[in-house]
């Protein structure tokens, strides 16, 4: 790692126009975040919010609040926030429940609405729990749906092979391990043109890589509030379903919050207008309204500025670790191309898990995901270019002087 390099990664948080996003968090001393892939970290806001939510609106406000502080309205309301950063319509997304159970929300709608169609195209690699959810709903439906699982580049001809019994695709754009980004506009333009749905899973999207729904055609997606939007650990997911199905859908998770009058407390549902009835039940408020703050700060940085830098910090890093991978034994599983990846860089290594827990020991927080991926997410807006070479470094230090090799780094903790 030479000087110059870290002088001309000066020079880059020099001209950053994103740099002042950095104030905004309340990052501890000493401690390079590259986990902003997995959950966010505080935005100041947030505590003010929360601490609002908290004394004035639950304490003081009581009961009241749900009409006085708008939580009633909340779901709708954040919707409305995070429809830009979507290039959605206001009304066509809310913030509500978690992005597994908005999945389930939004597979069961897209297969009602494709009734005879019994193929679902999915990554088989990608998170797990949308395969568990969408198997479990595939289960509790019977009649023979089948779930055919295809990878990255098999995805294209595994929609032709199937055409006329597919009913839906169900994709992550960005995908958790590897990093890679599907193509979104393709890979819709495909089902569409077999008749099937197109539903994708933006948790590693949202908030740092550009994401235009309607103008590529998403019939719906899901995705998180708690990693690059910063809303807070286990903060509300959101849904989108595009206008055009708003008539026609119908969820199986038909609770008082997605009918056309919950206080008239009526014995059988009716379905709210629009996608008011992708709600179920009541939401949890302190974790809904922080998560405000997150989404807040996302909102007023230039999506594009935010994807590009998010890119540049990737390649840095990938550039840094070049000059290690053959020394240490680091294989790139990401691409190297920033248009071809979301936030995160993964690498391999045999004793991934280790290194990653003298790493974290060392200030430089990333994780690790089975069996031997480590990954560093780069999130625009509290990163500089400086903590890409300073971390680089940390890693250079670390494998040098096998500090993995501590038997304190070998024993797994429960979550990764
Ligand atoms: C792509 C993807 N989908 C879904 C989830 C998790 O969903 P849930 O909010 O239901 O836990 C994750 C979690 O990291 C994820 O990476």
């Amino acid at each position: 790692m030479t000087t110059t390099w870290r002088t001309s990664a000066m020079a880059l948080d020099a001209q950053d126009p994103l740099a002042s996003f950095k104030e905004a968090f309340d990052l501890p001393q000493g401690v390079i975040y590259l986990n902003g892939n997995s959950l966010g970290p505080l935005p100041r806001a947030a505590c003010e919010r929360a601490e609002q939510v908290i004394r004035q609106e639950w304490g003081q406000g009581l009961v009241r609040s749900w009409n006085s502080a708008g939580w009633f309205d909340a779901p709708l309301r954040l919707g409305r926030m995070l429809a830009g950063l979507l290039g959605v319509d206001p009304d066509e997304t809310l913030v509500a429940d978690a992005t597994g159970i908005n999945l389930y929300k939004a597979a069961a709608a897209a297969l009602a609405l494709r009734p005879g169609r019994r193929t679902v195209v999915m990554e088989g690699s990608n998170f797990p729990t949308n395969n568990y959810v969408v198997q479990g709903l595939l289960e509790s439906l019977g009649g023979g749906y089948r779930l055919h699982f295809a990878e990255k580049d098999e995805l294209a001809d595994a929609i032709d092979a199937i055409d006329a019994d597919v009913a839906a695709i169900i994709l992550t754009h960005v995908h958790y391990k590897t990093g890679h980004r599907l193509d979104m506009a393709g890979l819709t333009k495909k089902a569409h043109a077999a008749g099937a749905l197109a539903i994708w899973d933006l948790c590693h999207s949202a908030g740092v890589i550009p994401v235009a729904l309607n103008a590529v055609g998403v019939d719906f997606a899901v995705g998180c509030t708690y990693k690059y939007l910063n809303g807070g650990p286990g903060s509300p997911a959101f849904i989108f379903a595009a206008r055009r199905h708003h008539a026609a859908m119908r969820q199986p998770l038909s609770g008082w919050w997605g009918h056309a009058m919950p206080f008239a407390f009526e014995r059988d549902f009716r379905l709210a207008e629009g996608i008011a009835r992708m709600q179920t039940g009541t939401q949890p408020m302190l974790s809904l309204l922080a998560a405000e703050a997150g989404i807040t700060l996302a909102l007023q940085a230039d999506p594009r500025l935010a994807a590009a830098k998010a890119g540049a910090l990737g390649d840095l890093f990938i550039e840094g670790m070049d000059g290690l991978a053959a020394d240490h034994g680091f294989a790139l599983i990401s691409p190297r191309l920033a248009q071809e990846r979301g936030g995160h860089v993964a690498y391999g290594h045999p004793h991934g898990y280790a290194i990653m827990k003298a790493l974290i020991a060392r200030g430089v927080i990333g994780d690790f995901r089975a069996p031997d991926v480590l990954r560093f997410g780069f999130s625009p807006l509290y990163l500089s270019y400086g903590d890409v070479v300073s971390a680089v470094h940390r890693i250079a230090e670390t494998m040098q002087r096998q500090e993995w090799r501590n038997p304190a780094f070998q024993a797994q903790d429960k979550v990764t």
